[in-house]
C-alpha cells in the first residue's frame, strides 16, 4: 500500500498489523548525456513500490532530494546540503515514529546520501538514548545495488563498463519504468574515466560529460526489468524481518 493513497483510517489500521514502513530517498542530479535528471530517485522509487506490493508493507511519499553536491557544476542539479538532509531525515522520522511506526527503512538510490542518512540517524539515536526514550525504533538505510544478491546480478550482466555513475543498471531501470524519456545519445568515450574527485568543480573537469567509469550505452530496458524485480525481491525478503507485513 502507498501511504499517499491511503486515509488515516487505513494507516491506522495498518499499524495495528505493521509497524513498518519504507521511505524511497534519491537525488536529482545529471547522470550523463543519456540518464535522467531523476534516475536515483525514480530507481528507488520504483524497485520499492514493487516490492511493497510483494511483501504488503506500506511505501511512503520518495525524499527525491538528496546530497548531491559534487554534481552542482552541472545543469539541473538540485543539492541538499549534508545539514538539510539531516533535518529532513530526522523530521521524517519525528513524524512516522509519532504515528507510531517503529520500523523506518529507507531505500536509498544514491550513494551520496548514505553518509549524511547515516550520520542523522546516529543523531536521532543519540537524542532518544539522552532522552531515555523506552520505545524500541528500528532505523536501515539500504541501497536498492546493496541488496542481497544484487553486486553479484550486475557483475553477471555488466561484466565492464557498469562504472560507479550514470551506471547503465540505473539507467536501464528507468528506460523499463519511463521508455518515453529513453535518451539514444552517442558517447565519447564509450566508456567514462573512473577515480576520485572533491568538489563540483573538480568532478566536471575529471568527468566533462558527467559519468564515472560507466558505458551508459550498455543500457537496455529488459535488463531494467529483471534488476526491478530482483531488487524488489531481495527488499520485500529483507522487509520480512521487521514483524508482520
Ligand atoms: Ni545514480
Amino acid at each position: 500500500m502507498l501511504l499517499v493513497e491511503a486515509t488515516w483510517k487505513e494507516v491506522e489500521s495498518h499499524l495495528a498489523d505493521s509497524r513498518a514502513i519504507v521511505m524511497p530517498i534519491g537525488s536529482v542530479e545529471q547522470h550523463g548525456p543519456m540518464g535522467l535528471l531523476g534516475t536515483d530517485a525514480m530507481c528507488a522509487e520504483i524497485i520499492a513500490r514493487r516490492a511493497g506490493e510483494i511483501g504488503g508493507f506500506l511505501v511512503g511519499p520518495t525524499l527525491a532530494l538528496g546530497m548531491a553536491q559534487s554534481h552542482l557544476a552541472f545543469p539541473g542539479t538540485i543539492s541538499l546540503k549534508p545539514s538539510t538532509l539531516m533535518a529532513v531525515v530526522e523530521d521524517v522520522v519525528a513524524s512516522l515514529s509519532n504515528s507510531g511506526f517503529q520500523q523506518i527503512i529507507f531505500l536509498n538510490g544514491h550513494g551520496g546520501n548514505v553518509a549524511t542518512v547515516t550520520t542523522a540517524f546516529g543523531e536521532i539515536h543519540a537524542q532518544r538514548s539522552l532522552q531515555h526514550d523506552p520505545d524500541n525504533l528500528e532505523l536501515a538505510l539500504k541501497s536498492w545495488f546493496d541488496l542481497p544478491g544484487i553486486r553479484r546480478l550486475l557483475a553477471d550482466m555488466y561484466p565492464s563498463g557498469h562504472g560507479s555513475h550514470a551506471t547503465p543498471s540505473e539507467i536501464a531501470i528507468t528506460q523499463h519504468a519511463f521508455p518515453h524519456a529513453v535518451k539514444q545519445v552517442a558517447l565519447d568515450p564509450q566508456t567514462a574515466p573512473d577515480g576520485r574527485f572533491s568538489d563540483a568543480h573538480d568532478f566536471r573537469k575529471r568527468y566533462p560529460d558527467g559519468r564515472k567509469g560507466a558505458d551508459s550505452s550498455l543500457a537496455k530496458p529488459e535488463d531494467g526489468a529483471k534488476l526491478i524485480e530482483a531488487a524488489a525481491q531481495a527488499l520485500a525478503a529483507e522487509m520480512t524481518r521487521y514483524g508482520k507485513t
